[in-house]
C-alpha cells in the first residue's frame, strides 16, 4: 500500500528553490538513496532519515552549508542568547563539584557556542581550573572544523582543555553530558496506526512520479509491535482518518552506551517534547515530525533530501524508561523556563550598567527563552544521573517528573 502526504506540493510551493547547485548536490544524495533502494527496494524510514541528515559529504549535518543561526534553517537557544549557556553552566558546575575527575561531554556541539560560553561560565566561576577535558562528540567533520576555529579563540587555558571524539572514550569516565537538541536529530521510525492495523512507514522511489516517496507495511518486528499496542492502549481508539506518530528506536543503544562510559555522572538533555499523555493526543494525529528549510517549518521529508534539517520530538516518558533500564537515575525533569529561572537566568540577566539598548536585547533573549508560546513550555530539560544522589539547582523552582 502506498500513502502519500496530501498536503506535500502545497507545501513545496511555499518553501523557496535552492540554487542550482545546492540541487545537484541533493540529487548526488538521492542517486545514493536509489542505488540503496535498488538493492533493498524500500528503506525503513529511520534509515532514509540516517542518510538524508548524515551520509559523509552529503547529509544534512555532514556537508558544508550553514544549517543554525540566521543564514541556516533553525536557531537554537545557545545561539538565541549566552544567557542560555551560562544558566547551564551553574548546574554543569554543581555537578562537577560532585565528582573526583570531572570532564564534560558534550554531544553534537552544533557551531561550538554552548562550549564557548559555558568554558568562559565556568572560568569565571573559579570551576574551570578542575575540569579535566570538555570532550566534543561530534559526527559531523564540517561541524568539528567550525567549533574548532571558535574554541580556539578562547584564552589557551580553555582551549587547551577541549578534545574531539568521533565516539565515546573506551575507558568509563566521571563526567558530566550535554546534549542539547540531539535527541530530536536522532533517525526514527514513523508507525501509522489505523482502526484494523498498525503499520510501518518505508521510503521507495516511485518512477512514475521520479520521487521518493511513502509506503507501508504492517509491523511484524516484536518491538514495533509492543511500542504500537501501547500507544494503541494510552490513545483509547484510533479514528478512520488514522494516527502517524514518530518512534525513536535509538534512545536505549545510545543511553545504555553512555551508561557504560560513565562510572559516575550526569547527564542533562534538552529538547523539544513531552510526556507520553500528552504526546500521544489524538489531535497529534499527524505526528510530530518536522523539517526545517531556511527558517520554515514543514512535514514533507523528501524535500531536497540534504537541504533540509528533519526531526521529531522527544517522547521524554520513553527517554525516562530507557535510561532507567541502561542504569541511569531519573534526576529531574523540568520546562526550559523553570530550569533556567532555578539557574540564576534573573541575576546573570540583571545588568543595571548595560546600555539601554543591550537591556532591550537581554529582556527579547529572555522572552524566547522562556514564554510558554516560544521556547519556554515545548522545551524540557531531564537530567540523569548515575551514582549521584544530590538534589540539583536547575529544578528546584520546579520538578515535574509526576508527569513522566
Ligand atoms: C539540532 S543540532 C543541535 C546542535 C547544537 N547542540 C546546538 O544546540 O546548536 C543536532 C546535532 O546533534 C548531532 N547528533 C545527532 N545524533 C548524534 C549522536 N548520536 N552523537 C553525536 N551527535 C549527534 C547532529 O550531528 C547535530 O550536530
Amino acid at each position: 500500500m502506498t500513502l502519500q502526504l496530501k498536503h506535500t506540493s502545497r507545501q513545496r510551493a511555499r518553501l523557496p528553490e535552492p540554487p542550482d547547485e545546492l540541487k545537484q548536490k541533493s540529487a548526488d544524495l538521492v542517486k545514493k538513496i536509489r542505488q540503496r533502494l535498488k538493492r533493498h527496494g524500500q528503506l525503513p524510514f529511520s534509515d532514509y532519515m540516517q542518510m538524508a541528515l548524515y551520509t559523509p559529504g552529503l547529509g544534512y549535518y555532514t556537508s558544508g552549508l550553514p544549517k543554525i543561526g540566521r543564514g541556516g534553517d533553525f536557531v537554537t537557544a545557545p545561539e538565541i542568547s549566552p544567557l542560555f549557556s551560562q544558566c547551564l553552566a551553574r548546574q554543569v558546575a554543581q555537578g562537577l563539584s560532585l565528582l573526583t575527575t570531572p570532564n564534560v561531554i558534550e554531544f553534537g556541539a552544533g557551531r561550538g557556542t554552548m562550549a564557548r560560553d559555558l568554558l568562559l561560565a565556568l572560568d569565571e566561576a573559579g570551576q574551570a581550573e578542575r575540569l579535566q577535558r570538555y570532550y566534543i562528540l561530534e559526527l559531523s567533520a564540517d561541524l568539528r572544523d567550525r567549533q574548532q576555529t571558535l574554541l580556539n579563540s578562547l584564552p589557551a587555558h580553555l582551549a587547551n582543555k577541549v578534545e574531539w571524539l568521533s565516539e565515546l572514550p573506551k575507558t568509563p569516565l566521571e563526567a558530566v553530558v550535554l546534549a542539547n537538541e540531539v535527541l530530536d536529530a536522532m533517525p526514527f521510525e514513523r508507525l501509522r496506526l489505523e482502526p484494523e492495523q498498525t503499520l510501518r512507514a518505508y521510503v521507495y522511489y516511485n518512477e512514475a512520479h521520479e520521487a521518493l516517496e511513502w509506503t507501508y507495511e504492517p509491523i511484524v518486528e516484536p518491538e514495533l509491535q509492543r511500542i504500537s499496542n501501547q500507544l494503541l492502549q494510552s490513545l483509547g481508539s484510533v479514528s478512520e482518518r488514522g494516527y502517524d506518530t514518530e518512534v525513536n528506536l535509538n534512545l536505549y543503544p545510545w543511553l545504555q552506551s553512555l551508561s557504560e562510559s560513565l562510572t559516575r555522572g550526569l547527564v542533562l538533555l534538552v529538547d523539544y517534547g513531552y510526556p507520553r499523555q500528552e504526546y500521544y493526543q489524538p489531535a497529534r494525529h499527524m505526528g510530530t515530525l518536522r523539517c526545517h528549510y531556511q527558517h520554515l517549518a514543514h512535514s514533507d521529508p523528501f524535500f531536497y533530501p540534504g537541504l533540509q534539517d528533519i526531526t521529531a520530538h522527544v517522547d521524554f516518558t520513553a527517554v525516562a524508561e530507557n535510561a532507567f533500564s541502561a542504569g541511569f537515575k531519573i534526576a529531574g525533569y523540568t520546562t526550559q523556563a523553570h530550569f533556567l529561572m532555578s539557574s540564576g537566568l534573573m541575576d546573570l540577566a540583571h545588568q543595571p550598567d548595560a546600555e539601554v539598548t543591550e537591556q532591550l536585547k537581554l529582556a527579547q533573549q529572555i522572552k524566547t527563552l522562556t514564554l510558554p508560546d516560544e521556547m519556554g513550555e515545548t522545551f524540557k530539560v531531564m537530567a540523569l544521573s548515575k551514582d549521584l544522589d544530590q538534589p540539583l539547582v536547575g529544578f528546584e523552582f520546579r520538578d515535574l517528573r509526576h508527569q513522566l
